[in-house]
């Protein structure tokens, strides 16, 4: 990918600004009451190590790896878990960590497992809200930055693997 053929779209700055907002938040509404973070690998990996220390609320963390996307900018539509969650989270109060909804399959796919092992709640947090591209009827209790159509990489991101390293999210010109 050519390096005038992608543009800064959010900051580092802006980011860890929504960040710390979403910390706040999660510490507010939980209180002492101990919250378990499930981390969506991999692209979630950046934004749940940066959420977890703003966050003032006891906190225990997972990890489940799906994968929805083979090389290209659009989703597949099969979701495949590549990793199961190592803790139980019957009667946890959980938060899911995404680092974007798209079309919303991956999301509601997890939901609905997750749902399944009786969590005392669940919750839904993402960095990243691509509102206008919902295929599915799922809506995040936190969100970080809503943004239209586009593809983005960076801060976790990745487009095909690569990028996930970059601090800033960049806009990836499809032409
Ligand atoms: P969904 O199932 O269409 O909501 O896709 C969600 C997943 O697709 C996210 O967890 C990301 O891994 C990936 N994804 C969606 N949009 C982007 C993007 O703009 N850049 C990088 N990955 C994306
Ligand atoms: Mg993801």
């Amino acid at each position: 990918m050519a390096e005038q053929s992608r543009k800064i779209l959010f900051s580092r700055e802006k980011i860890a600004a929504e960040v710390k907002r979403i910390g706040q938040e999660i510490s507010h509404d939980y209180g002492d009451q101990e919250v378990m973070l499930v981390g969506v690998l991999k692209g979630s990996f950046l934004f749940i190590a940066d959420l977890i220390r703003e966050i003032e609320t006891p906190t225990v963390v997972d990890f489940v790896r799906l994968a929805s996307y083979g090389s290209g900018t659009q989703t597949s539509g099969i979701i495949e878990f590549r990793k199961e969650l190592e803790m139980p989270i019957r009667d946890r109060d959980v938060i899911i960590i995404e680092d974007i909804v798209d079309s919303g399959y991956t999301l509601e796919c997890l939901y609905n497992k997750l749902l399944l092992q009786q969590p005392r709640s669940l919750k839904i947090c993402t960095l990243i809200d691509k509102r206008a591209r919902r295929e599915v009827e799922i809506e995040a209790d936190y969100v970080g930055i809503s943004m239209d159509d586009g593809f983005i990489i960076g801060y976790g991101l990745d487009h095909d693997e690569r990028y996930r390293n970059l601090p800033d999210i960049y806009l990836v010109d499809e032409d």
